[in-house]
């Protein structure tokens, strides 16, 4: 604006205004460079507050992650079985009727079979029975035994499935199946065999161990497993670990061995019971909660 107006002055007015104005405008200018180095170093300064990096600080390290508690009695298990001799297997937890059911002398309308218990899959076997995802780790027996000459001495530990959602129930849990056949196995043997474990797992002798009489239909005689601890928060309480017992003549038939010359027993735990035990843990849910602050006190 004043720059144009120059024009309407005379010369000797307009030399000494063109004068008067640049120096304004170099003033201006000047005072703006300044305070643009300013802002830039006050912004450089603070940056450089921000990202300070302290070399001296320890570094913060990848968490190493632990193993879930189940994970850890499952090594246990298989741990203690394979010293005194057992073998491990594995098998399929999607099973046959006849695996799950029928080779373990289950009758045909037994409740278990029910739709209440077991969930079914929408697929058939070759005989047109629906598939299903295994009730127990039992039918591991069966297959297994078919599958080896014996001795048969073996563990199978592994998933199982029952409709069923509580405190002390999960649609999915654990279980160890153990078998031993050959021509002279006892229940004397499952006893020695059954209490050893249990002390070695709970690395105490302090306890009582109880064979309670039951019923299986795949052993005959068949016993519930107790234990009961001598000191500790679980003290005088008895408390049920496991099935157990003789497997049954038609049962060693199904395995594909004559029950006049074979015989021996079988048993079948929840790990997730032998977890709580060995832990003091009261809520089956909080082993599939994914709550880090439960997991993080067993790695
Ligand atoms: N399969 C049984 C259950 O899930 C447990 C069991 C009982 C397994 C007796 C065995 C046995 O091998 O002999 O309730």
């Amino acid at each position: 604006m004043l720059l144009k107006s120059l024009g309407t002055l005379s010369a000797e007015e307009r030399k000494s205004a063109g004068q008067a104005i640049n120096a304004a405008k170099q003033d201006v200018e000047s005072a703006l460079d300044l305070r643009r180095a300013d802002l830039a170093l006050a912004r450089m300064e603070a940056r450089l507050a921000e990202e300070a990096l302290d070399v001296t600080l320890p570094g913060r390290g990848r968490g190493r992650g632990g193993l879930h508690p189940i994970s850890r009695t499952w090594r246990r298990i298989e741990e203690i079985f394979g010293s005194i001799g057992f073998e491990v297997a594995d098998g399929p937890e999607i099973e046959t009727d006849w695996h799950n059911f029928t080779a373990l002398n289950n009758p045909e309308n037994h409740p278990a079979r029910s739709m209440q218990d077991t969930f079914y899959v929408d697929l058939d076997d070759e005989h047109g029975k629906p598939l299903l995802l295994r009730t127990h780790t039992s039918p591991m027996q069966v297959r297994y035994a078919r599958m080896h000459k014996p001795p048969i001495k073996v563990i199978a530990p592994g998933r199982t499935y029952r409709v069923d959602s509580d405190a002390t129930h999960s649609p999915m849990f654990h279980q160890v199946e153990g078998l031993w056949i050959d021509e002279d196995i006892s229940f004397a043997d499952l006893k020695g065999v059954y209490v050893d474990f249990l002390r070695r797992f709970f690395e105490s002798d302090d306890m009582q161990v109880r064979f309670r009489p039951s019923y299986f239909p795949f052993t005959e005689p068949s016993a519930e497993i107790d234990l009961q601890f001598a000191s500790g928060p679980l003290k005088d309480r008895w408390l049920e670990l496991s099935g157990a017992g003789q497997v049954h003549p038609q049962v060693v038939r199904n395995f594909g061995l004559d029950p006049e010359r074979y015989i021996g027993f079988a048993f079948g735990s929840g790990l997730e019971r032998l977890t709580m035990l060995r832990y003091g843990i009261d809520d089956l849910r909080l082993f599939f909660d994914g709550d880090l602050r439960f997991l993080r006190q067993f790695s």
